[in-house]
């Protein structure tokens, strides 16, 4: 048994926190989810995104990360080894595919996205010193859209930042990124809530955010809470498969994931709780604010409030923040398979996968202006991308690694890894992932393909 990964190993339990937490708080908690919970309903949307983080994230998981601990590679070789081990069929490798091809998509939108905040935190950061300042924010946000340049440019520095540091390896790259990145994050949101709190309509926020109200709730909301489960929680696609690759053997991975799946549902709430007081206070409804939101709606209530500048500043810088964490799960699998194939060093291999990502992420950039009038499965270029990557792959990808690690998997195997379970837990686990798990995962995709 390889007691480390060729890549490298975390030093302790807490930076694999840090990076895990990393992976799954990212635009999905800071963008995503205020605006699915607004167009969903509110509290019941928040209810039943809980129950599939229980249900279905937590459970899956543990999966990911014994999985990757047991096969010390990219998830392709992974998948390989507990395969050709374990005397089970090759054909299970599929999921390291499903999970490179997936990492591989949504890190070239996600980097197109990632972009639009550095943009808005300089155009913010530049009215500090005397820019000029977005008064019709609609018309800054569509003026973005129209301009390959200013996307293709900030996808740019957006992916360089984030090469540069998976070109740095496990330890000196990824580790010191999150450790100081991570404590920033909690910093400005921590910054950001207290200003919430200020405003006075906290109340009215958690209200929205807590009660719920079940006669809005339809088939759609479940599925967007499943999918948002799964796509804030960075499963499906192995990216927390090979972070857990790194992890070292003592540490226990009940504990850890408890903890991850905990921050990154506290971080969407904490966000919520932030977000949702600023545009109260100056009336701005959030309901129907789609992906927009933050990018249309909060600005208008950035220029009337007091330090709303820097305010904007801290904010876009958070969102910055999340979404470069995220992006280095999203490039650490395809490097890694980079290095396990070519037996080329590190920075190479990340460098190929950066540019092979940053050319795909081009046509999400050109589909928002040039590339605007194409459909395909009747959606524009980047939602066409994000629906097949997140909304197909993702489950897909989960249910595939709730079946391996609930039914191929020797017990003997997993037992063995989740050590720190006493025998009640391990059974729950084991029944989550067994039944519950795939059966609402079936139900959610076979209603997304059916319906
Ligand atoms: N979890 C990230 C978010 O919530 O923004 C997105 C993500 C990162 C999805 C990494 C998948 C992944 F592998």
């Amino acid at each position: 048994m390889d007691n480390n990964s060729i890549h490298g190993m975390w030093s302790s339990r807490l930076a694999f926190i840090l990076a895990a937490s990393g992976s799954a708080v990212g635009l999905g908690n800071i963008w995503r989810f205020p605006y699915l919970a607004s167009d969903n309903g509110g509290g019941a949307f928040v209810l039943i995104y809980l129950a599939c983080i229980l249900l279905v994230g937590l459970p899956i998981m543990a999966a990911e990360i014994l999985m990757g601990r047991q096969g010390r590679m990219s998830p392709v070789n992974t998948l390989r080894k507990l395969t050709r081990e374990g005397g089970h069929s090759g054909a299970w490798t599929l999921i390291g595919w499903i999970g490179l091809v997936a990492a591989v998509a949504i890190l070239s939108f996600y980097s197109v996205v990632g972009g639009w905040t550095l943009h808005y935190a300089w155009l913010y950061f530049a009215q500090l010193f005397g820019g000029a300042p977005i008064t019709d924010p609609g018309a800054t946000f569509g003026a973005m859209l129209a301009s390959p340049s200013t996307l293709i440019f900030w996808h740019s520095v957006f992916m360089l930042v984030t090469v540069g540091v998976v070109a740095m390896g496990v330890e000196k790259g990824l580790e010191r990124a999150v450790k100081f990145l991570m404590p920033l994050l909690f910093l400005i949101l921590l910054g950001l809530l207290a200003y919430g709190f200020s405003t006075g309509k906290v109340g009215q926020a958690f209200e929205f955010l807590f009660k719920p109200d079940f006669s809005e709730v339809t088939g759609d909301t479940l599925l967007a809470a499943l999918g948002q489960a799964f796509f804030s929680l960075s499963l499906g696609m192995c990216g927390i498969m090979t972070y857990g690759a790194y992890l070292p053997k003592d540490i226990s991975i009940p504990r850890v994931a408890v903890t991850v799946a905990g921050m990154d549902t506290a971080v969407a709430l904490l966000a919520g709780l932030a977000i949702f007081p600023v545009l109260f206070a100056f009336g701005l409804d959030p309901a129907g604010g789609g992906p927009g939101l933050i990018f249309t709606s909060l600005p208008l209530a950035f220029n009337d409030m007091a330090f709303g500048i820097p305010y904007a500043v801290a904010f876009f810088g958070l969102l910055f923040v999340a979404a470069w964490t995220s992006s280095i799960s999203l490039l650490e699998p395809p490097t890694a398979f980079l290095v396990e194939m070519g037996k080329q060093s590190r920075k190479k291999a990340a460098i190929v996968a950066a540019l092979v990502i940053w050319a795909i992420g081009l046509v999400t950039a050109l589909g928002f202006n040039v590339w605007q009038s194409v459909r395909v499965f009747g959606r524009d270029l980047q939602g066409a991308i994000e629906f097949v990557a997140s909304d197909i792959m993702l489950p897909v990808g989960g249910l595939l690694i709730a079946l391996f690690a609930g039914y191929v998997l020797s017990r003997n195997i997993t037992r063995g890894e989740l050590s720190h379970l006493n025998e009640g837990g391990y059974k729950a686990w084991r029944f989550l992932t067994c039944i519950i798990a795939p059966v609402l995962v079936l139900i959610v995709l076979a209603a997304k393909l059916l319906g």
